[in-house]
C-alpha cells in the first residue's frame, strides 16, 4: 500500500471511529502467553472478511482474542445477530466492553468475555473470526475445546486472517477449507465446519 493510501485509510477509521463514538484503533502489548499484540484491519477490511465468510442475519460471530471490539461492532453493524468477543488480557477485555457498550448507530447484540480462548464454551456461535491471535500451540488447543463442546456443525465456519498456522487447521479433520484470497493486504481463509 502507498503512503497516500494508508494515510487515507487512516483518516476513514478514524472516521468510523467517530461515527459510533469509540476509539478501537492502535496497537498494543499484551501479556497474554502465546498470544500475539492486540491489533485491527481497517474497518473496510473487517466488513469484506465477514461478508466473504457470508455473514447473514442469522449468525453469532465470535471473535477470539477481540482486543478492543472493532471486529464486533463491524458484525453487529453488518446484522449479525449476535456478536461475541473472548479477549485473554483482563485490561484489553475491560476497554472492549466499553467500546461496545459505547457504540453508537449499531443494532444487534455484542457482549465481552473475559477468557482465554481455549477455555470459552463454545456452543452456538456460526462464525468464528481469528485475527491470527496467537500461536500453534493455543489455536491446537482451541480446536480441541470446539471439538469437545460439539461446537463443529454443518453450517459453521471458521475465518482465518494472516493464517500463520493453518497447518493446525488442516490437521483437523473437521475443518475443510472453502475459499483463500486476498482482502486489502491480508490473506484470509474459509474454512467450513463437518461434523467430526
Ligand atoms: C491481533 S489482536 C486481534 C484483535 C481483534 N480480533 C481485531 O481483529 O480487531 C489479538 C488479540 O488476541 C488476544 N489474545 C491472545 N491470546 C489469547 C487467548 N489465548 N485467548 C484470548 N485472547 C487472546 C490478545 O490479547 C490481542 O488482544
Amino acid at each position: 500500500m502507498t503512503g497516500p493510501a494508508r494515510l487515507m485509510r487512516k483518516v476513514a477509521d478514524h472516521a468510523h471511529d467517530r461515527w459510533h463514538g469509540v476509539h478501537t484503533g492502535g496497537v498494543r502489548a499484551t501479556g497474554v502467553e502465546d498470544g500475539h499484540r492486540c491489533a485491527t484491519l481497517s474497518y473496510r477490511d473487517i466488513r469484506a472478511i465477514l461478508r466473504s465468510a457470508g455473514l447473514t442475519a442469522d449468525d453469532t460471530v465470535l471473535d477470539l482474542g477481540c482486543g478492543s471490539g472493532r471486529v464486533l461492532i463491524c458484525a453487529a453493524a453488518l446484522g449479525a445477530a449476535r456478536a461475541i468477543g473472548v479477549e485473554a488480557d483482563a485490561q484489553i477485555a475491560a476497554a472492549a466492553r466499553q467500546m461496545t457498550a459505547r457504540a453508537r448507530r449499531v443494532g444487534g447484540v455484542m457482549d465481552v468475555v473475559q477468557a482465554p480462548a481455549q477455555e470459552y464454551p463454545y456452543s452456538d456461535e456460526t462464525i468464528v473470526y481469528l485475527f491470527n491471535p496467537f500461536g500453534r500451540e493455543t489455536l491446537a488447543a482451541v480446536l480441541r475445546a470446539m471439538e469437545a463442546r460439539g461446537w463443529p456443525a454443518p453450517g459453521r465456519r471458521l475465518v482465518y486472517i494472516n493464517p500463520e498456522w493453518a497447518e493446525v487447521l488442516r490437521a483437523a479433520p473437521w475443518l475443510e477449507m472453502r475459499s483463500e484470497r486476498e482482502i486489502g493486504e491480508h490473506a484470509v481463509q474459509v474454512w467450513a465446519a463437518c461434523e467430526p
